[in-house]
């Protein structure tokens, strides 16, 4: 089991989820951030950080987006600490079919 990171954070990518995880197993891409579900411990502190709600255990119904976690985490860098987002971040929050709309960066 392990958590992961869902299409909501595509462009919003807060980053407050990467202060608080205890064994820093988030990974970042231009517009992402991905959970290495091999390292991922299954805490859930990171779920009430995230203020785009992306983050959830995974089940299955999110198959895919696991997937998409575990390819990435083994391409991009570990990103650990909280950095500024971008400053239209919010008006991307709740935009339907963002994966289809900008895919993965
Ligand atoms: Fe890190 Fe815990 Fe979130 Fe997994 S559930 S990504 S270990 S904070
Ligand atoms: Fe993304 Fe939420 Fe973290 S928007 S970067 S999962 S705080």
């Amino acid at each position: 089991m392990a958590y992961v990171v869902k299409e909501n954070c595509l462009k919003c990518k807060y980053t407050d989820c990467v202060a608080v995880c205890p064994v820093d197993c988030f990974h970042e891409g231009e517009d992402f951030l991905v959970i290495d579900p091999e390292i991922c411990i299954d805490c859930g502190v990171c779920v009430d950080e995230c203020p785009a709600k992306a983050i959830e255990p995974e089940s299955e119904e999110n198959v895919d987006w696991l997937e998409i976690n575990a390819k990435y985490s083994k391409i991009w860098p570990v990103i650990t600490q909280k950095q500024p987002h971008r400053a239209d971040a919010h008006l991307f929050d709740g935009m339907p079919n963002k994966l289809k709309k900008f895919g993965i960066q």
